[in-house]
């Protein structure tokens, strides 16, 4: 068994301020890395799925390496279109994993049961994301080398349409040559993103496509037509992907405080509380 915790969207700021004047990301992360720290079991590693900071700058990235030492499971980092992807490596410049690319921050995570591609597909002061023929190349060539492991690719931008035409309205480009690479490679159990703040998934290139909640703020579900890109401060979140028995199995987790858990009763007698000391009846 392999437990994956996917955390996305940080925009953690070095100044404190609040992002958009009014989302403390910073004391949102500190909260969720200690609502991840209290899991048990605790994943075997973390994958951060982009825009890990709000500006970019070297002092971004140390506010967050900062936030960051607290978290007990091993990290993965990738870009979003927040990053700037020189100053990420610079300041998690332990983490070699960043280095194995040179144009470009993908690599592959080997060590697990489930094989791990991150694929880097921002671009350098470009809010819209980029597959261009080097990266589809390179994930082809990862792809190729391992047919038969179950494979997990992870990206900031999703290639998929959302039916929010806010989210659509800047599409992933080079996600038709994407579409094509995947669907040849049945190893692919699932392609995971982030930059959307909000859960979605859905059926693409023979596989599972899916979007991430935030840790912070997320993307307001509006399917009118006109409706302009707002966000909504709905609880952050995360999902815990399960790979085990050759299955993956994907858990949205909310971080907060909620009350609960209660246990189940047949209405008949009183179950043993939990906390706080109440029951439902009815089954799960
Ligand atoms: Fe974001």
């Amino acid at each position: 068994m392999t437990l994956i915790a996917q955390i996305s969207d940080l925009h953690v700021q070095s100044t404190g301020a609040l992002a958009y004047g009014v989302v403390d990301t910073n004391s949102l992360v500190e909260a969720a890395i200690a609502h991840l720290n209290q899991l048990n079991p605790q994943p075997d590693l973390v994958v951060a799925t982009g825009d890990l900071v709000q500006q970019g700058t070297l002092a971004d990235y140390q506010q967050l390496r900062e936030l960051l030492t607290n978290l007990r499971a091993p990290i993965y980092l990738m870009p979003g279109n927040h990053d700037q992807g020189a100053n990420l490596r610079q300041a998690f410049a332990d983490h070699h994993y960043l280095a194995s690319s040179t144009d470009h921050l993908s690599y592959v995570v080997e060590d697990y049961p489930i094989r791990l591609i991150m694929l880097d597909n921002t671009l350098l002061g470009e809010k819209s994301g980029k597959l261009d023929a080097q990266r589809l190349a390179w994930l082809e060539a990862q792809l190729v080398r391992a047919p038969a492991t179950p494979t997990l690719v992870f990206m900031h931008h999703p290639p998929f349409t959302t039916g929010i035409p806010w989210m659509d309205r800047r599409r992933l480009e080079g996600r038709d040559a994407l579409a094509a690479l995947i669907a040849q490679h049945r190893q692919v159990e699932r392609v995971s993103c982030g930059h959307l703040h909000r859960v979605m998934y859905c059926r693409w290139a023979g596989t599972i496509a899916s979007t991430q909640p935030s840790l912070v703020h997320q993307g307001f579900l509006n399917l009118q037509p006109d409706a302009a890109s707002q966000f909504v401060m709905e609880p952050p979140a995360y999902q815990l992907h399960l790979w085990g028995n050759g299955n993956l199995v994907s858990h949205t987790v909310f971080v907060g405080n909620f009350d609960g858990p209660y246990r189940y009763s047949d209405g008949k007698k009183a179950a043993e509380p939990t906390h706080p000391a109440k029951t439902i009846s009815g089954s799960p």
